[in-house]
């Protein structure tokens, strides 16, 4: 049909009408919250690039978490802010059942017990060169550290965690991952893959947030590019979901969102594992910033990109709007 027996504008007349055929829509069971843990007690920092975005002392995390469930988030993501003096190249700290992680996601799993907890797999929070990896002669070892990573996780299913989200783009982590966590009995423990990862400009926030940007010393690289994907290509985010689904992936994850929609539009039509997007700290930072100068209106940037994250065909996102998103959702 063809115009004027046609008008499409016509369903677009008022806003019962657009509510009707409106496709696609957030709700809080859509949102996964990131949460930034650190040492102490009674603390909330702001992080200085992530304007009314906080580090919490585990005391007052357990507060947060609590109040995220009253507001019907389902799902959280634990990411620590490690203290220097515990780090080191091979990420020791990171295997330590007590340590600033494993204790979090006790504490909020007996607060909290229907919340799900996510936690971070990754080597860089606990490493003195700030990489994901092992780092030996200029190189990121990818064996050594599965090792390292297979052992994290096992603190963590025994910390509580209902899934392990491994976000450091090492090949053949998820099957690793996913054997020792069986051979240790925790076959109930999920993981949340960050499969289709890219070498972003937009985790700068982040880094600042937990302090683990790679360092400038002679023969470290000073980016990750050598693991995370380079944002010019799309095929090899399909070879990596692929991979991680056939090792046992729960749910495979696209980062950043918003400079990747078509990747979450390639996962979607490819595979019926179920697809999380990162709504990145940059991603965050950017609009607070553009809101603060005038420039953009927060609400409804924040809705809008949420929004598109969604029907790209994301099926949760995580984001640090939460709180945002829950007021303009209601
Ligand atoms: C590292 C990790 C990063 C993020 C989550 N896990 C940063 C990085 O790869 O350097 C970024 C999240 C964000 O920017 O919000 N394992």
């Amino acid at each position: 049909m063809e115009f004027p027996d046609t008008r499409p504008r016509r369903l677009r007349q008022n806003a019962s009408i657009r509510a009707l055929v409106q496709e696609n829509w957030l709700t809080p069971n859509d949102l996964l919250a990131p949460v930034f843990v650190m040492q102490g007690k009674g603390l909330k920092e702001e992080i200085s690039s992530m304007p009314n975005y906080f580090r919490f002392s585990i005391d007052l995390a357990v507060k947060e978490v609590k109040e995220l469930y009253s507001m019907g988030i389902k799902g959280v993501m634990l990411f620590v802010k490690v203290a220097d003096e515990l780090k080191d190249n091979a990420g020791t700290e990171a295997i330590n059942p007590r340590g600033l992680m494993q204790t979090a996601i006790t504490e909020i799993k007996d607060a909290c017990p229907e919340m799900l907890v996510f936690s971070d797999v990754a080597m860089d929070p606990y490493s003195s060169l700030g990489h994901d990896g092992i780092v030996q002669d200029g190189k990121i070892l990818n064996d050594d550290t599965c090792e390292i990573l297979g052992e994290m996780a096992i603190t963590h299913a025994q910390a509580g965690a209902d899934f392990i989200a491994p976000s450091d783009m090492m090949d053949g982590r998820i099957g690793f991952i996913r054997e020792v966590l069986d051979e240790e009995g925790y076959e109930d423990t999920g993981i949340l893959a960050y499969s289709a990862k890219y070498a972003s400009c937009f985790y700068g926030p982040f880094r600042d947030a937990l302090d683990s940007a790679p360092v400038d010393v002679k023969n470290v690289p000073t980016d990750k590019k050598t693991y995370q994907m380079n944002p010019g290509n799309s095929k090899v985010a399909l070879q990596e979901m692929e991979l991680d689904i056939s090792e046992g992936a729960d749910i495979i994850m696209v980062k950043p969102a918003l400079s990747y929609l078509d990747i979450i539009s390639i996962a979607k039509q490819n595979f019926n594992t179920p697809i999380a997007a990162y709504q990145v700290s940059g991603e965050y930072s950017m609009i607070h910033a553009a809101a603060q100068k005038g420039w953009l209106d927060y609400d409804s940037t924040v809705l809008e990109t949420t929004l598109s994250i969604k029907r790209a065909g994301a099926d949760m996102i995580a984001t640090y709007f939460t709180r945002d998103l829950i007021r303009l959702i209601d």
